[in-house]
Formats: structure tokens, sequence, C-alpha cells
């Protein structure tokens, strides 16, 4: 961490008494004379702390304060202000200096200031540092693949990570496009930062657009308070604009605002705020077939896609299925403290031979399943649910034509049921059942698969 002190104070004697005082406490002490010399002192390298006399020849302690915002604002600022300049140092607190103190100064008092802001850089850092191990847990080595199309993947991460381009990530439903998002966040300068996700399909059209940008109190009946968008909650580190297809138009002006010019305006606010953070969306949909149909702006298109990376779907890697089942045995052994070895050969046959529309999200839940059921240390095809009772014939089992039916229409909505995930809005869609419905037919065909998983969301 920088220790370093910056003291900038035109008066000599207490320049000097202060200085020697800071530095028998183990403080690295840089002090200046006047504002120009903070200023370049503040530009040509960092301090943890800096304090400034308000009042100063050349530029005054706000001047360097601005100046320290723009170029160093995770400086911690302390200044020092004479009696009539107080309202000075309230500007000051409002401009983003931490703290201010009275002359005449009691070095004590200054001085335990300065310790606390230093021990508050230091829990930051600390904090910092387990974002980063948490980060850590979407390593790249996470994402399996050995395919040549995964392998082009991997590259594409690699070489966007340090970038600050914004990046579009295409593929079909469940193949990973969050995981890739993640991956690429830690593998850049964003890594201990945040990664926010928000998903424009889940939020209102009404509410999208203060979500993202924020709001101020009074701009629709709702806003009690001011209130900080996604966009600035996640400065400096990834917001993951999962769906964007789904965004309204109105919302993609707005957008496209924010990515050119690196600037938001809050609802009902006239200033606009400037935000720096690495852009990443997600879509499972065609784009360029939404833009052909008007929907989604042809502009903020090209200004997402400077990065585009498409992850092929499950069924044109095929290859990479025995991994990812062992990758997902090992998962739910440790998870659920079995002892599964793999799984037979005519399972993995049969997985080998599965269409996988609902890709690697689908396979994960088969496998959940199975690894729940297996009685055994290899999995059978009796413990792999329906999608194995389709390998072996289920609906030839009943010649009775209503137990036939039940039979298929229970395999059919479990397939349905693990290919989303267990989010029965979007089953009931896809099934195009009412949620009551499916509700109802979950309950009635006794449908349960142990542990039900949910499509998760980080951030
Ligand atoms: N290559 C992979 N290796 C290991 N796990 C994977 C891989 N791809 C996806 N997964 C896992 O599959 C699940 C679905 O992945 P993810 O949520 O990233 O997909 P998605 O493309 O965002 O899906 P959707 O379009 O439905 O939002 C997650 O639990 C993820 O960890
Ligand atoms: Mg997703």
């Amino acid at each position: 961490m920088v220790s370093e002190i910056l003291l900038a104070d035109d008066e000599a004697t207490f320049r000097e008494t202060f200085t020697k005082l800071l530095q028998e406490e183990g403080m690295t002490v840089t002090a200046v004379a006047n504002g120009t010399d903070a200023i370049n002192a503040i530009r040509k390298e960092p301090y943890a702390v800096a304090i400034l006399d308000v009042q100063m020849p050349g530029a005054d302690g706000i001047k360097v304060l601005r100046e320290i915002m723009k170029v160093r604002p995770e400086t911690r600022v302390v200044m020092i202000t004479a009696y009539g300049t107080v309202e000075m140092a309230v500007d000051a607190v409002k401009l983003g200096a931490c703290d201010y103190v009275m002359k005449p100064v009691i070095f004590e008092d200054i001085l335990i200031k300065v310790q606390q802001h230093l021990r508050h850089l230091e829990l930051r850092e600390e904090n910092q540092e387990l974002k980063r191990e948490l980060n850590g847990r979407f390593d790249i080595k996470q994402i399996i693949g050995q395919a040549p199309v995964m392998q082009q993947v991997f590259e594409m991460i690699r070489k966007v990570a340090p970038t600050k381009s914004n990046v579009l990530i295409t593929g079909e439903s469940g193949t990973g496009k969050e995981l890739v998002a993640h991956a690429i966040h830690s593998l850049g300068s964003q890594n201990g930062k945040r990664f926010i996700a928000v998903n424009c399909s889940a939020i209102p059209e009404s509410l999208l657009e203060s979500e993202l940008f924020g709001h101020k109190k009074g701009s629709f009946t709702s806003a009690f308070e001011d209130k900080k968008g996604l966009f600035e909650c996640a400065r400096d580190g990834t917001l993951f604009l999962d769906e964007i297809s789904h965004m309204p138009m109105s919302c993609q002006v707005k957008l496209l605002r924010a990515v050119e010019h690196r600037q938001i305006i809050p609802v009902g606010s006239t200033e606009s705020v400037e935000v720096d953070l690495r852009l990443i969306a997600a879509t499972n949909k065609d784009l360029a077939k939404e833009m052909k149909a008007g929907l989604f702006r042809e502009d903020l298109y090209y200004r997402m896609n400077v990065v585009g990376i498409h992850i092929p779907p499950l069924r044109e890697r095929k290859e990479d299925i025995p991994l990812l089942v062992e990758h997902f045995i090992k998962k739910y052994n440790a998870e659920m403290g079995k002892q599964c070895r793999g799984v037979s050969d005519d399972v993995m046959r049969l997985l080998m031979n599965y269409e996988w529309k609902g890709n690697i999200r689908e396979m994960q839940n088969v496998i959940e399943r199975a690894v729940i059921f297996a009685e055994d240390d290899v999995i059978k095809i009796s413990d792999i649910g329906l999608i194995g009772s389709k390998a072996i014939g289920l609906s030839e089992e009943h010649e009775n034509l209503h137990a036939a039916v039940k039979a298929y229409e229970k395999q059919h909505i479990c397939r349905v049921l693990n290919r989303y995930g267990w989010n029965k809005v979007e089953v009931a869609k896809a099934l195009d059942v009412g949620l009551s419905s499916l509700y109802r037919k979950i309950d009635e065909l006794e449908i349960s698969v142990g542990k039900r998983r949910k499509r998760g969301r980080a951030g």
C-alpha cells in the first residue's frame, strides 16, 4: 500500500514540525509550500493521504483537491482551514475531501485522523483482496472445453480481458455466456472490482432506465430519494447486460450515449456523470435479425460488438461431453458427499447422442439428478431420469393409452424443466401453458428433482 503523505502548506514552521512528527510515526512525507507544487506532485505519483491548506499561494487547496479527485480519486484528503474559511472546507467535503481540521491545528488530532485514513485504506485493500479471491473462483480453467471452437473462445477471452473494449457474447441458452463474462472480468484489470449482472428481460421497461442510470428524488412517483444506477455502482468494474436484445428502444438510445461518451444522465437530472467501466452484453437471439426487424439499434450493435464472442451449442462440440460429465460428477460428489466414479457405457452413448437443447445447463441438471439417485458408484440409465427413459422407450412400456400419454407428458415436462433450470415462468412459456397449469402438472405427475436448480445471478 502507498503510505506516503502529501503535505501542502505555505507556513514553513507548520510544515517542518508536522513533517517531523509524521516521520517519527514511520510515514513518508512529501511537503510542498504551494498548490502548484502539490498538483505536480500528485500528478507524478499517488499518495495515500493528502493534507491541504485551503489558503495557499498559486493554486489554493480547493483547486488542488479538484485535481486530486480527477487524477487520483482514491486519495484520502484532509483540508486545513483557518478562521473564516470553514464554508470553503464544507465545500471541499462536498467535492470529495474526507475531513477537515481547523487552525490552530492540534498536531495529535491531525495525526489521529491521518492514521485513521491509512487504516481505512488498509481495510479497503484487504477487502479488494477478498473480492479478488472470490472472483478468482471464475477462473478460465473452470470453463470446460477442449473442442477447437472452445479453444478459440478461450483465446478471445485472454486477448480481450486486459482491454476495456466492449464485448458481445452470443450463444444459445445455457452455453455459458455468463461464465465467459465472469472470466473476462476476472482476467482483466477490473478484477477485484465489482461484477454486476443485470438481466434486461427481468426488469420492467418502466424501471430499467432508472435501474441502469439512477434517478433523482422526485423524478417519478416512487422516487423517494436519489438513487445510484448500476452503471455507477459498477464503476471501474464490469457491468454485464444480460439478454440485451430485450432492452426497449428508449433505453437503447440512452445506453448508446453511455457507451459512446462514457457518461450517463440519471433520470430526472440534467447533469451527466462520468462512468468508467467495462461493458459486456449477452444475448441468445440473433441480433442481425432483431436489427432487421427494427427491434435493435444498429449503431448500438456495432458499439457493443467491438469484440464478439460466439459460444457454440453443445451439439457442435460433442467431444466436450465426457469432460463435462466428469466435471459435474466431481462437483456434485463434493457437494453431496457421494463417490460416483463415472457413467456406464450406455449412459455415455445416450449423453453423446442427446440433443442438449438447453446446453450445459441442461446437462448440469441431468448429472445433478443422476448423482442424487445413483446407488452404485457408476451412474446407470435408470439413474439419469427421463432422458434415460427415452432411450429405453418408456412410452412402449404402457399399452394403456392414458398411462402412455401421462408418461410421455411427464418426460417432456421434465426435459423442459431441466432445460430452463426449473425457471417455471420460462418453462410455462416454452410449453405454451399457463403458470398455474404447469404447477398442477408438476403436482399431478409427481415431478421432482431432489434439489431444484435455479438459474443463478451473480453480482
Ligand atoms: N464450459 C462450461 N464448463 C463448465 N460449466 C459450464 C460451462 N458452460 C456453462 N456452464 C455452467 O452451465 C450453467 C449455465 O451457464 P450460463 O449461466 O453461463 O449460461 P448462459 O449462456 O448465460 O445461459 P442463458 O442464456 O440461459 O442465460 C452454469 O451453471 C455454468 O456454470
Ligand atoms: Mg445467462
